[in-house]
């Protein structure tokens, strides 16, 4: 077991210079990488922030604030330039499903609210003139979200037994965990014992009333209510994607709860549906509030699921939502990238933790997004600290791409498009992916002191890194515009890793296992698109 280096930093005051503002006035002609894909061109300009909230800070209900990077969303109304160089924001975000390193347990889903402070430093940043963070990430809020009857919601792995499902009127049967005591220790009289819906958080896209999460367990979408986190809706998708054992719908992900590590469920993998722990990492909304789009981590099971090797073609769904009801309106398959695993000595799949809708032209059919995909097993408090693949890369929906909606037998209970060993069945196109922005570009992370690869200290980058948010540089500029330039910003899932932990309200304390104090990092990218 090792530790952290110890240490103690606080976030200094940046003062804006003249010879600061020219220097990041400049940025914007540097090129790290550019990629062209369709008509449009893509630019990496630079690392321009990065910042980070202590592994053992608390949120407002006395829990762990926790990898707050599952996803996060702007509300870009409130992104606003406040200085020459400096930019605010709402930053809403959702951690993860609990403290889950040693098993899962009954943490409440929740909304976290950061206020997000930007100031642009002098590009002349190196490894030589590291600067110090500029990126104040500032908690506000926290919203708990219930079930439909104002219930909590858990973080326990769903029970695999379909008889354990709970039902509403309205909603699909919804992945939920029964527990006895207070469902974080193995004490039955510590608690009444409960059933609860099971959330394994992973996407948000904000609406003005409402905030949809993308889930693992299901893998379905819901809406809650943003002022009450009262779930409203819940998105089934077609049976191809719900995980089935013995010819039944099975929800548990095989994530045993901590006071019990050997209950996993027979067979431990579904045999058709997303495998266990690759659900809906990814969602995102147009800019009308009416479409919604959802990811699939890696490959369905009967496509390539099971194995890291194959797992490659995953699929994309396309809903509109401008009605009550949420309608499916098309389905796309994407070919995620591999990367050479040196500790597997083969290549794997780099499944996608995030996609992020860019905006497009007028008469632009084309659709774009950013996709995370990335490497895993390697990092901050990983035994291999260098990472091979992570990236922010593009992937463009054309009128080439196959819409699988319109293929037969796809999406039924065993519905496939790929072998078992992920080859797409002849005649699929998919969408067409474009490598990109890539992490680990080691003179930018120098810029602040960063690095891949390397000593276990806290400069080095976290393992897991899952949203993608993206804000103008120049706010309120007509959308219009050929050529535009955006921050791109990055979160770290920290797996709430600390050795000063709390879950249930404070009350629960732990220390991971691994020793470590991971951070919550955050990076910005400085990027531009045009047309
Ligand atoms: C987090 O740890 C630091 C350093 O050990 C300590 O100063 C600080 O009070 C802790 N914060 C919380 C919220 O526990
Ligand atoms: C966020 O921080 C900025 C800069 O410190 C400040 O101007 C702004 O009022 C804050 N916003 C909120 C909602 O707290
Ligand atoms: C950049 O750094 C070099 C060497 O440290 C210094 O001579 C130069 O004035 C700096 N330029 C700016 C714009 O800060
Ligand atoms: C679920 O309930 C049905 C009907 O009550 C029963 O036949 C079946 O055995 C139950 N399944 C399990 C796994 O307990
Ligand atoms: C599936 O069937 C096996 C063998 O009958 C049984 O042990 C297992 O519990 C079943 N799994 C589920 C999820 O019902
Ligand atoms: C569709 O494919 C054809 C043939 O490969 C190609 O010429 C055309 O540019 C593609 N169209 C789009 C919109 O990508
Ligand atoms: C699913 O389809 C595959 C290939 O067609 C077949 O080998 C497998 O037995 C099917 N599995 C189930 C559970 O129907
Ligand atoms: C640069 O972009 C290309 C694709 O145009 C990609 O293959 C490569 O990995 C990228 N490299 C870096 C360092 O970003
Ligand atoms: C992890 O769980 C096991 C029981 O499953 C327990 O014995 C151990 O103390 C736990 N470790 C931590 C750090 O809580």
């Amino acid at each position: 077991m090792r530790r952290d280096s110890s240490w103690s930093y606080t976030l200094p005051v940046l003062y804006w210079t003249a010879a600061a503002a020219a220097a990041a006035a400049a940025a914007s002609n540097d090129v790290v990488n550019r990629t062209s894909c369709g008509s449009h061109t893509y630019t990496y300009s630079g690392l321009a922030g990065y910042g980070f909230v202590p592994s053992n800070a608390t949120d407002k209900y006395g829990d762990t604030l926790g990898g707050f990077g599952s996803s996060a969303a702007f509300d870009l109304n409130s992104w606003r330039r406040i200085g020459p160089e400096t930019y605010t924001g709402l930053l809403y975000c959702i951690p993860d499903r609990g403290w889950n390193t040693n098993g899962t347990l009954n943490y409440q889903a929740r909304v976290h609210t950061l206020n997000v402070t930007l100031q642009l430093t002098s590009n002349n940043n190196s490894a030589n003139r590291p600067s110090p963070p500029n990126l104040q990430l500032t908690y506000l809020d926290s919203l708990l979200l219930t079930d439909p009857t104002g219930k909590p919601l858990t973080g326990l792995d769903a029970s695999a037994d379909f008889n354990d499902t709970l039902h509403y009127r309205g909603f699909p049967p919804l992945p939920a965990a029964i527990y006895t005591g207070n469902g974080f220790d193995d004490d039955p009289n510590s608690g009444h014992g409960g059933h609860r819906v099971s959330l394994d958080a992973e996407g948000l896209a904000l609406t003005q009333d409402s905030f949809w999460i993308s889930d693992e367990y299901g893998p379905y979408v819901y809406r809650f209510d943003r002022r009450t986190g009262r779930m409203v809706t819940a998105i089934e998708p077609p049976p191809a994607y719900i995980p089935h054992r013995n010819q039944t719908i099975s929800f548990s992900a095989d994530s045993p709860p901590i006071y019990d590590p050997n209950d996993a469920p027979i067979p431990e993998d579904p045999v058709t549906g997303r495998a266990n722990n690759q659900g809906f990492e990814a969602l995102t909304i147009s800019p009308d509030g009416k479409t919604l789009y959802t990811m699939i981590q890696s490959a369905l099971d009967q496509e390539g699921g099971t194995s890291k090797k194959y797992r490659r073609p995953a699929r994309l769904l396309q809903y509109d939502i401008s009605s009550g009801t949420p309608v499916t309106e098309h389905e796309y398959v994407v070919m995620l990238p591999t990367y050479y695993d040196p500790t597997k000595g083969h290549d794997v799949v780099a499944a996608q933790s995030e996609i992020h809708l860019l905006p497009t032209a007028a008469g632009d059919l084309d659709k774009a997004f950013l996709v995370l995909a990335r490497d895993s097993g390697f990092g901050h408090g990983q035994d291999e600290s260098l990472s091979v693949y992570r990236h922010a890369d593009v992937v463009r929906i054309t009128s080439n791409t196959t819409d699988l909606k319109q293929w037969r037998g796809v999406d039924g209970v065993n519905g496939s498009i790929a072998s078992a060993k992920g080859v797409l069945d002849a005649g699929i196109t998919p969408a067409e992916y474009c490598s990109f922005l890539d992490y680990n570009v080691e003179s930018q992370l120098a810029k602040f002191g960063l690095h891949n690869g390397g000593p276990q200290d806290r400069f080095l980058l976290n393992e897991k890194w899952e949203s993608l948010a993206l804000v103008p540089v120049e706010p309120g500029l007509k959308a219009s515009v050929r050529e535009r330039e955006y921050f791109l910003f990055s979160l770290s899932d920290n797996d709430f890793i600390t050795q000063n932990g709390r879950m249930n309200f404070g009350r629960f304390k732990y220390a991971d296992e691994s020793g470590y104090n991971l951070d919550n990092q955050a990076l910005v990218f400085r990027v531009k698109i045009s047309s």
